[in-house]
């Protein structure tokens, strides 16, 4: 009798919750169509790919446990969302655990005036050190030189390249910001790479996923999702004791790096009103340049070695070009990329093929907006899928090949190509276009100059990809030997 008595109590209770659940996450009316979302969890393990927007169309909705998201698709669409009703998807959504660990500030998750001020003085800051008088370039070819030496000790044997061009890319961010770099074996870089690498690991897990649609419940229980703010909190301590030093020795007459200009803006900004610019801010914008400016350069890195050593033609028409352009006995600079049109295409087409973020950051939006005939309730989450552009059979000749041929016309000159999106668009477009840019153009053509990359005997190039914070290769081993 009692077990029959708890059944039903269970039973009731179901029924209730996927009751409840049903009705409060009917899908609105006027909103776009999509595949039925399961109880509790919607369609949180649903893959967002091709085959979505040939049944739904190119914008259709998805329910991520109790968050309704709509996916873009296409060109057109995402140019009239981004960059036509740009104001409308200016902000990002709520995602717990970063927000956790940011707290509204900083640049990629902050919204409002926080996000305007920050993000102008950003912008302004890398274009000085990016383009202005201390300009990063005679960094970035200095850490390649660090970085090739590291590659050369290898002899030509094959060895995974990942965590050298992760040092070196890091360490461009770390010149950036700090106004130095480490050794790559130095104890407290190795403490502060392997931070990131595990904190970006457990930040692209299903833990995170189940983290940012349940945060309440995922609070209270233990987890990965738990030592995530651990390791967060630790890079944020050491960027914290960098600003300390920076302090110690500031000379506001002469501003070395990052930290130091931030500084002098927080100075300039004292009294204002509308004062955004403090420490706890510069240290959150600081974790975000590492957290969106390493990861993101060296796995396209990994991706242009892997397609390198997949078309060796394409590599030796590559060579070519820069030992015409440039030669063997200087370094390349960003003057010569107008010589350099094939290379530069090859560039763009790795860029296109490895789809690092496939689906940007998400958007939210701040007012109801019509899109694709549909009307968007205010707060929503809008996910830009720049795979559906970037593979676009509309948009490229060739999508699914690697083809140099789409950025170059018939006379082998380069061109621009508007559905070229790896770095979004809009008012959230990537801050660090530019840079990454430079160095990819920078550290691609040097080490074309200096090595020839293949497979070890009896290997094949896999281009499979695992799917984590970015879009990047299966680990891999390969010869780099010197020209
Ligand atoms: C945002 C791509 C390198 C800093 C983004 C976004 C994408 C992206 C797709 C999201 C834009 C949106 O929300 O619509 C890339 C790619 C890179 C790269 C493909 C390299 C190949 C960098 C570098 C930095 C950087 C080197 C800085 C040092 C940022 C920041 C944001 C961002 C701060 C947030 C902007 C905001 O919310 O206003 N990036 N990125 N990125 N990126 Fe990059």
């Amino acid at each position: 009798y009692v077990n029959w008595d708890v059944k039903s109590l269970l039973l009731f209770t179901a029924v209730f919750i996927l009751t409840a659940d049903y009705i409060k996450n009917r899908r609105p009316g006027s909103f776009p169509p999509g595949p039925r979302a399961f109880p509790i969890v919607g369609n949180l393990f649903t893959k967002i790919d091709h085959s979505k927007s040939e049944r739904y169309g190119d914008v259709y909705s998805l329910r991520m446990g109790q968050t309704w998201i709509v996916v873009l698709n296409r060109f057109d669409v995402l140019k009239e969302a981004l960059v036509d009703q740009g104001d409308v998807l200016a902000d990002r959504p709520n995602l717990p655990l970063l927000q956790d660990i940011s707290q509204g500030l900083g640049v990629i998750f902050s919204n409002g005036k926080i996000w305007k001020q920050q993000r102008r003085f950003a912008l302004s800051t890398l274009k000085h050190f990016g383009f202005g008088k201390k300009s990063l370039k005679p960094v970035i070819l200095e850490e390649f030189s660090y970085c090739a030496k590291e590659f050369k000790s290898h002899k030509g044997k094959p060895f995974d390249p990942h965590l050298i061009l992760n040092n070196a890319v890091s360490n461009i961010i770390c010149s950036l910001v700090f106004g130095h770099r480490f050794e790559y074996g130095d104890e407290k870089f190795m403490e502060l790479m392997s931070w990131f690498g595990k904190g970006l690991e457990l930040e692209a897990s299903i833990w995170a996923q189940l983290y940012n649609s349940f945060p309440l419940l995922m609070r209270r229980l233990p987890g990965p999702h738990q030592t995530v703010q651990h390791i967060w909190n630790s890079v944020k301590d050491f960027i914290r004791v960098e600003v300390k030093e920076h302090k110690h020795n500031w000379d506001p007459s002469d501003n070395r790096d990052y930290i130091d200009c931030y500084l002098s803006e927080i100075q300039m900004n004292k009294g204002q009103a509308d004062d955004t610019f403090d420490e706890e801010n510069l240290v959150v914008c600081v974790f975000d340049l590492f957290l969106a400016g390493s990861e993101t350069t060296s796995t396209t890195l990994r991706w242009a070695f892997l397609y390198m050593v997949k078309y060796p033609e394409i590599q030796a028409k590559v060579q070519a070009e820069i030992d015409k352009v440039v030669g063997t006995s200087r370094q390349p600079s960003m003057e010569d990329r107008a010589d350099l049109p094939y290379t530069d295409a090859v560039i763009h087409e790795i860029q296109r093929m490895s789809n690092i973020v496939p689906l940007s950051l998400p958007h939210v939006t701040t007012r109801d907006i019509r899109l694709g005939g549909y009307t968007i309730p205010k707060g929503v989450t809008i996910i830009p899928n720049l795979t559906s552009v970037l593979f676009d059979k509309n948009e490229w000749e060739t999508p699914d090949a690697f083809n140099p041929g789409h950025f170059l016309n018939p006379e082998g000159k380069f061109v621009k190509r508007a559905a070229f999106i790896p770095f979004s668009a809009g008012k959230r477009v990537c801050l660090g276009e530019n840079l990454a840019r430079m160095e990819l153009f920078l550290f691609f053509t040097s080490l074309m100059q200096h090595f020839t990359f293949s497979m070890p005997a009896g290997v094949k190039p896999v281009m499979d990809f695992r799917f984590g914070i970015t879009l990047s290769p299966l680990p891999y081993e390969v010869c780099l030997t010197s020209r």
